[in-house]
């Protein structure tokens, strides 16, 4: 039983890892133009921040419906286009920025 779970978490994070590597790539063609990661604010916000202030739903739908989503994230406008992209490749993007750390890692640090 225990090597069953062993084995069943070690596929989950082989996959979340696969998901992280496609959307990484989802974000290189399709969010860098606007989007920095860990490189400060650009046309929108940088993505290591989001990774700390967004749940992964939120961030996956924002990425697919950015006019659904503006006003609940408190913007007065919305300047983000809605990408052609498929559902899964927003998954994936989404599973990308929300596995950024270093954002986080400095907030801890601060605090000491
Ligand atoms: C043409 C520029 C542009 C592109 C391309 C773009 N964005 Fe954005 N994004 C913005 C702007 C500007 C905002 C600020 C709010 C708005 O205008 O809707 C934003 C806001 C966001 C937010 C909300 C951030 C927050 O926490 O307040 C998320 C999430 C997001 N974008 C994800 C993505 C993803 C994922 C991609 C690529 C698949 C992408 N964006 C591509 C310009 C862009």
């Amino acid at each position: 039983m225990k090597r069953m779970l062993l084995l069943l978490t070690f596929l989950i994070s082989v996959h979340l890892q696969a998901n992280v590597e496609k959307g990484k790539a989802v974000y290189a063609a399709n969010c860098a133009i606007c989007h920095t990661v860990n490189g400060g604010r650009a046309l929108g916000p940088d993505f290591n921040i989001v990774s700390y202030t967004r749940r992964k739903a939120e961030i996956a739908q924002y990425a697919k419906d950015p006019y659904s989503m503006y006003k609940k994230f408190g913007y007065s406008a919305n300047a983000m286009p809605t990408l052609p992209l498929e559902d899964s490749e927003f998954k994936d993007v989404a599973d990308y920025i929300s596995s950024l750390q270093p954002f986080k890692k400095w907030m801890i640090k601060k605090k000491n």
